[in-house]
């Protein structure tokens, strides 16, 4: 049956993007990966592919893979897997091979990659996904599927079409015609846990624990409330307060991706989360004062 399927690359061979291809390889999804340079790919085919750990073994899945550096067939389906500040670059390294009119699904946290994508290549049909799916990679080219989440698919008229292409085994994902919703809940989420987490250097159960992280963290949530009303989402942040704290507490012992991202000297992900909040809050002469200095905090620290 692999005939009628699309073929997909997957641009961003990190732990989300590895993921997604070696349930793709495993499942009959044609999918070739796109790494960085040239010298990414040498040292990809030296190590063989990537070694999947997806249900507790690890094997080592030999998948197609191209350089960005190297011209080669037309793009029509792109799954992107980058970090949200590296993904203009990345796509603008890929463009010439972008079909006109190729369908982008944004497998990404944060907000405002899709609009830098429009202004590259207005002829692109951008869809976001949101997933909760988890993964990590111990070492370049490895990928441990640690979580199983959901993912929802949305932004255009494709998506029914895009989500059953895009569900190999247990990665399913489902078409949201409100995934807009899901985006702004996630990304307030994202707004009062992983800021708070990379300054006060903590796990995200941690935040419950010191009263003055505590005290921002409500104020995160009461100034996105403020914002609600002027954002015409609906009853989307109904609930909001309640979901963040359950997130923490179920998330107690994990180190969010911005805590390591700024351990490490990594650039952060932190423009496209609290970055977006402020400026659409400004947009609308809307003051956060918390957020706003969130942001300045997290931005004044190495590396960003
Ligand atoms: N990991 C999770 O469990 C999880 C869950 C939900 C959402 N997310 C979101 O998913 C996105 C990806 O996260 P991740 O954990 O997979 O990150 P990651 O492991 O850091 O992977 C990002 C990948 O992008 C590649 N990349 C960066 N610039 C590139 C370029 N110009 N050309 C080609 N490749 C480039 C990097 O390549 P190099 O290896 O060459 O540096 C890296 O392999 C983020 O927005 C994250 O917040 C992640």
């Amino acid at each position: 049956m692999t005939s009628h399927r699309s073929h997909w690359h997957i641009l961003g061979a990190g732990a989300i993007g590895s993921l997604w291809a070696s349930y793709a390889v495993k499942h009959d999804l044609p999918t070739t990966l796109l790494l960085r340079s040239d010298e990414r790919l040498s040292q990809f085919k030296m190590a063989g592919g990537i070694l999947a750990t997806l249900a507790g073994s690890a094997e080592l899945l030999p998948l197609a893979a191209e350089s960005c550096e190297q011209n080669g067939p037309p793009i029509a389906r792109l799954l992107l897997t980058t970090k949200a500040p590296d993904s203009s670059s990345a796509v603008a390294s890929i463009s010439p091979r972008l079909a006109s009119g190729a369908c982008v699904v944004l497998l990404q946290n944060g907000l405002g990659v899709r609009e830098e994508l429009l202004k590259l290549r207005p002829d692109l049909q951008c869809y976001h996904a949101v997933t909760t799916e988890g993964a990590f990679r111990p070492a370049p080219f490895q990928v441990v599927h640690a979580g199983r989440g959901r993912t929802l698919l949305g932004g255009g008229s494709n998506d029914k079409a895009l989500a059953r292409e895009l569900s190999v085994g247990p990665l399913v994902v489902t078409p949201d015609p409100n995934i807009e919703q899901a985006l702004w809940r996630k990304l307030i989420i994202n707004c009062a846990i992983n800021p708070l987490t990379a300054l006060y250097r903590c796990r995200n159960g941690e935040l419950l624990d010191n009263p003055q992280a505590l005290q921002q963290l409500h104020g995160v949530i009461d100034e996105a409330l403020c914002l609600a009303p002027h954002l015409q989402l609906g009853d989307v942040f109904d609930g909001l307060r309640e979901q963040v704290l359950d997130v923490v507490a179920n998330t107690a012992l994990n180190r969010s991706s911005m805590l390591q991202d700024i351990e490490s000297g990594r650039r952060s992900e932190i423009d496209y989360i609290t970055g977006y909040l402020c400026r659409v809050a400004e947009q609308h002469g809307i003051a956060i004062p918390i957020n706003r200095q969130l942001l300045e905090q997290l931005k004044a620290l190495p590396g960003q």
